[in-house]
């Protein structure tokens, strides 16, 4: 980002690509994270007199626009972030409203691009597509435009507006994306032991690479989530009705069978809190894992989050540790019932960032949760703002956005 603003920006357009898909409620956004990680970037090259077009998705739309995933609510909480930016919306993402608002863009002003995903365009498979939609968007620079990759939560992706836009115009690497990369490298190569991770979230078979290429570089991997109880009926013990992947049972059994001779402890949890329906307000009971029909409520029961005596010996295993790294809820935080396991793996991982070990959150909702139960940023050395960005890197896997940055 230095090179682009020592060659001067100023009255030029500069395109950022940022991670704006934040977790809504209605119209309110409920965790501003990415947004107050995006503004460094923005707020640079505003300073430096850049006119400001960001592209940014939010949610899964279907290619066509829906009020429901404008980034209004977004450009809004930017707004109050940072109203020196004079940051407003473009009502479409590259037609005649954005092309109008960004020929009239002031230099050091920063004008938003709707959701780039109700174009179908910005998420096609075939290549002439997504390129014939970048052109459109660097169209809107100018004849003296810029490029910057500063959306690390969708640098696996390989959209018009994250890998061919590098094509259509000169490219840099945004400050949030060398910073998550710098402190992803740490959990790779550098890795201090014993190496630590907390995986949770609700299905074992998006973790499935990653614990791949964990086993024989992490020390221990605790299981959390909906995603244990895959791991309690590998090794034959029965779930109730919680959640199950009948079909990764085998996968598991042999992650769990390669574990042990590669050096890798799985920590699986002891007790769960079994619960007789998906709801805030349901009954429950701690139950042994390896007994969880034994609650009152047999076969129907749900697991919705590790037991106390669990989050007790995962904090002990996180307070051991010199690096952990943490990906998914221990169970439905949302519901303050089922929020103790996260609870005290949070706390865990704050205590052990106090004692001076490395500890990284990864993923939007290990992110949100930490957040929603109270705990602040710093308390932890590093919250990823990538989710399934961060898994990718972790795995090994060539990532688009970067590739297209390289070239
Ligand atoms: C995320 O939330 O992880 C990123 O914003 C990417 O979103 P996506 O999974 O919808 O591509």
């Amino acid at each position: 980002l230095n090179e682009l603003i020592d060659e001067g920006v100023r009255g030029r357009y500069v395109l950022v690509r940022s991670d704006l898909n934040v977790p809504l409620d209605g119209s309110n956004v409920t965790d501003d994270g990415r947004i107050k990680a995006s503004l460094p970037v923005i707020k640079a090259l505003a300073n430096a007199g850049a006119r400001v077009l960001v592209s940014a998705h939010l949610g899964r739309p279907k290619g066509a626009p829906e009020a429901k995933y404008s980034l209004a609510p977004a450009v809004t909480r930017l707004a109050e972030l940072a109203p020196e930016l004079n940051a407003t919306l473009a009502a479409d993402t590259t037609g005649p409203a954005a092309q109008a608002a960004a020929a009239a863009l002031a230099d050091g002003s920063v004008l938003v691009l709707e959701n780039v995903r109700f174009d179908a365009r910005e998420t096609s498979k075939v290549d002439g597509e997504r390129a014939a939609f970048a052109a459109e968007l660097a169209a809107l620079t100018g004849d003296n435009g810029a490029y910057v990759d500063d959306a690390f939560g969708a640098v696996h992706r390989k959209h018009a507006s994250v890998f061919d836009i590098a094509k259509a115009l000169p490219s840099y690497q945004g400050d949030l994306v060398k910073t998550e990369l710098e402190v992803l490298r740490k959990l790779t190569t550098e890795s201090e032991r014993p190496y630590v991770v907390v995986l949770g979230g609700s299905k074992v078979s998006d973790k499935l690479a990653v614990i791949d290429n964990l086993i024989g570089k992490a020390d221990s991997i605790l299981v959390g989530g909906g995603m244990l109880f895959t791991f309690l009926a590998a090794q034959g013990f029965k779930v109730g009705a919680s959640l199950l992947e009948v079909d990764q049972i085998p996968v598991v059994q042999d992650y769990l069978a390669r574990a042990a001779a590669a050096g890798t402890t799985f920590v699986l949890p002891t007790d769960i809190v079994v619960a007789a329906a998906f709801a805030a307000d349901a009954a429950n009971e701690v139950v042994p894992a390896t007994d969880m029909e034994a609650s009152s409520f047999g076969a129907t029961g749900l697991g919705l989050d590790i037991g106390p005596e669990t989050g007790a010996a995962f904090a002990t295993a996180i307070a051991g540790a010199k690096t952990v790294f943490w990906n998914g809820p221990m169970g439905v935080f949302e519901f303050a019932a089922f929020a103790e396991g996260t609870r005290a793996v949070a706390a865990a991982l704050a205590a052990n960032s106090s004692n001076g070990g490395f500890t990284v959150v990864g993923g939007g909702d290990s992110a949100s949760a930490v957040r929603s139960l109270g705990f602040e940023d710093a308390a932890f050395g590093h919250i990823s703002t990538g989710g399934g960005a961060s898994l990718e890197f972790l795995e090994g896997k060539e990532l688009p956005g970067l590739v297209a940055l390289e070239r």
